[in-house]
């Protein structure tokens, strides 16, 4: 497959030829490194914010047309509900912050079921995500209360529904037609997952769309994460021989 990106900014000479064109990043290791230093996790995940900035931005910087960063998971409501609260306020206030990227020509798509957050907070979304439907430089997918298995149940009633209204025969459902019910829909299937934290599995992140992906592994903790890291993990990206079932 042809990856297409429109390197810019130096990046030409420092980066590899083939960049990834989709990149997902989970951004774990937040309590892990608030620990460390003694402080509650909440501090993590505001380091962990900021993390998210930086990396944002420098994605941009060098081209990558379309990044999904894996924020709160369906299965995160598990924790303490003060932890959980924090980080819905992290939400808030970098959902405000991300105005900030309007001017420069970045489209916002959530992933998740975002009906289960505080109303005030589904209406920020939706504002966002319709005052940056037009914008085509970058898209920036951030997975909120995301799980890749209700992703996938999410879509197969939508599908079910269809064929109920007579909209669609059962012989006609593909790979397809599945993908066009995604979340992601919008997005080409992830190229490189990122996950640091030395945590090595999925947890539930973007299941149908990484069939093909390659992954990146790293110990260093979400927090400490910088554009360095990700110089390394996209070096790393351009060696894989990526066949995809050909030869
Ligand atoms: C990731 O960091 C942030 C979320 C899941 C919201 P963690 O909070 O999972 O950090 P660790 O894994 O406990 O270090
Ligand atoms: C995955 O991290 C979810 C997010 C980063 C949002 P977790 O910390 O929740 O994953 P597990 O529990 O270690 O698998
Ligand atoms: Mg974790």
């Amino acid at each position: 497959m042809a990856i297409f990106n429109n390197k810019k900014n130096g990046a030409e000479e420092r980066l590899p030829e083939n960049l990834p064109q989709h990149i997902g990043f989970i951004m774990d290791g937040n309590g892990r490194w608030a620990k460390k230093r003694g402080l509650p996790r909440t501090f993590g995940h505001t380091e962990g914010a900021k993390t998210f900035r930086k990396i944002v931005r420098y994605c941009k910087d060098i081209g990558i047309p379309y990044i999904s960063f894996y924020a709160f998971s369906t299965e995160n409501w598990k924790r303490p509900k003060d932890e959980v609260n924090a980080i819905m306020n992290l939400f808030r206030e970098y959902i405000i912050d991300v105005r900030n990227y309007l001017s420069e020509n970045t489209r916002m798509i959530f992933l998740g079921d975002i009906s289960e957050l505080d109303e005030d907070l589904q209406q920020k979304i939706r504002d966002l995500e319709y005052d940056t439907k037009d914008y085509k430089e970058m898209t920036l997918m951030m997975a909120v209360n995301y799980g890749g298995r209700a992703e996938i149940a999410n879509a197969t009633r939508q599908i079910a529904q269809k064929v109920k209204d007579g909209e669609l025969e059962i012989s006609d459902i593909n790979e397809n037609t599945v993908n066009d019910f995604l979340y992601t829909h919008e997005a080409p299937d992830v190229d490189l997952i990122i996950r640091p934290s030395g945590e090595l599995r999925l947890s539930n992140f973007l299941i149908w769309q990484s069939a093909y992906a390659e992954y990146y592994f790293t110990d260093v903790l979400w927090p400490d994460f910088t554009p360095k890291e990700l110089d390394k993990a996209l070096i790393e990206f351009s060696k894989r021989g990526r066949r995809f079932g050909g030869v």
